[in-house]
């Protein structure tokens, strides 16, 4: 291969460490500028003038950075937001809204199941399309008048982990320009969310410091047949992240709930041979989390949690607990993403997988 693993052992552990760099590079235009709609193409002030809502088509991890993007584009933007897997879409009646934004998100540009979702779009009369990729000039940038290149630099694992927190800084970064746009983003508060983005990378090299923590936690993973992710909020597209994570590299099934759905279902598979994973940091939801976090104690569940400092969790034999150094505000859902896939890849390690190549999987999918 042309792109040298250096003092790596796989793509994969070599991209997730690649993530300080991937996100800086990514931020870079929005910290030299400030948020302009330029970022997104000589067009896109125009285009962003005309939009009403956002409509975000995209399949796999891609998908799930779109389930963040839609929360960060109604609380901040205050507009309204769907997200579609696109193999799901093009072949469903919808409604078609002329003013609607179209976004796709692919780390290849060439999914087929994402570009026959923007052509079924176009051709239902939607003209506003922006593509965030990772692959300059590939398919989908190519169909698409507004174009946000992530700059995670080529990622070769099959599965996506330095695109995936790449195209979460993209979709905050258009939720802040769509924000200002509508008059949403007052100058303290931009300059808030610059700071924020600013410390990001850091953040990352924070969270990738816990390795030797989540190494541990793999290990005890290995043995496993079935493991529960839990999240709510912003962090349910994480813990959906996790589960996919670990099923695609490491076999083991994993599902993903929000927590508050627990008991509506899942929580019957608990007993104390599943492993449930939760990420659980200081936000608004916590305390509700908490308490889906007794739930599963009460049936003997095995508790692993992704906390940050401020969360209060104290650990016991059935309650592992992992903190990052601090609450990263909107952006801890960029800071969850590392651990999950920091465990994803030392329980597959020690599974002796493939990481690199899952069985059955294609880095880039391009038929139906
Ligand atoms: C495949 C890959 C995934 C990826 C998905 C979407 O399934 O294995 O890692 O998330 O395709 O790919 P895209 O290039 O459109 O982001």
């Amino acid at each position: 291969d042309a792109i040298e693993l250096g003092p790596y052992d796989h793509y994969m552990q070599k991209e997730i460490h690649e993530q300080p760099r991937a996100t800086a590079d990514t931020l870079e235009g929005v910290i030299d500028a400030g948020v302009v709609p330029a970022l997104f193409g000589s067009d896109a002030a125009t285009v962003f003038a005309e939009v009403d809502s956002v409509l975000i088509l995209a399949s796999g991890t891609s998908y799930y950075a779109g389930l963040v993007g839609r929360q960060w584009l109604e609380s901040l933007a205050g507009i309204p937001c769907n997200v579609e897997l696109g193999h799901e879409y093009r072949y469903r009646d919808s409604i078609p809204n002329p003013r609607q934004l179209v976004v796709t998100i692919s780390q290849s540009g060439e999914t087929l199941d994402t570009m026959e979702a923007l052509k079924r779009a176009k051709a239902l009369g939607h003209a506003h399309t922006l593509s965030i990729c990772n692959v300059q000039e590939s398919a989908l940038p190519r169909a698409s008048r507004l174009v946000f290149y992530t700059r995670a630099g080529a990622e070769i694992g099959v599965a996506s982990t330095k695109a995936f927190t790449t195209q979460l800084c993209a979709l905050f970064i258009l939720a802040l320009t769509l924000a200002k746009q509508r008059g949403r983003l007052a100058a303290d508060a931009e300059a808030g969310h610059l700071e924020a983005l600013r410390q990001l990378p850091g953040s990352v090299q924070h969270a990738l410091n816990l390795e030797p923590q989540i190494k541990v936690w793999a290990e005890q993973f290995a043995d496993k047949d079935h493991a529960l992710f839990l999240g709510r909020g912003l962090h349910y597209p994480i813990a959906l992240e996790g589960a996919l994570k670990l099923k695609e590299i490491s076999y083991i099934h994993a599902e993903a709930y929000p927590a508050g759905e627990l008991k509506h279902g899942p929580l019957a598979l608990v007993d104390d041979k599943m492993p449930v994973v939760v990420i659980a940091p200081n936000d608004s939801l916590l305390e509700k989390v908490k308490s889906n976090m007794q739930e599963v104690r009460a049936r003997g569940g095995q508790l692993y949690v992704f906390a940050d400092l401020d969360s209060h969790f104290s650990a016991t034999d059935a309650v592992h607990v992992i903190r990052t150094p601090r609450h990263a505000g909107l952006l801890s859902p960029i800071i969850h993403a590392i651990p999950v896939q920091l465990l994803a890849y030392h329980a597959a390690l020690r599974k002796g997988t493939d990481v690199d190549k899952p069985r059955n999987l294609a880095k880039s999918v391009t038929v139906e």
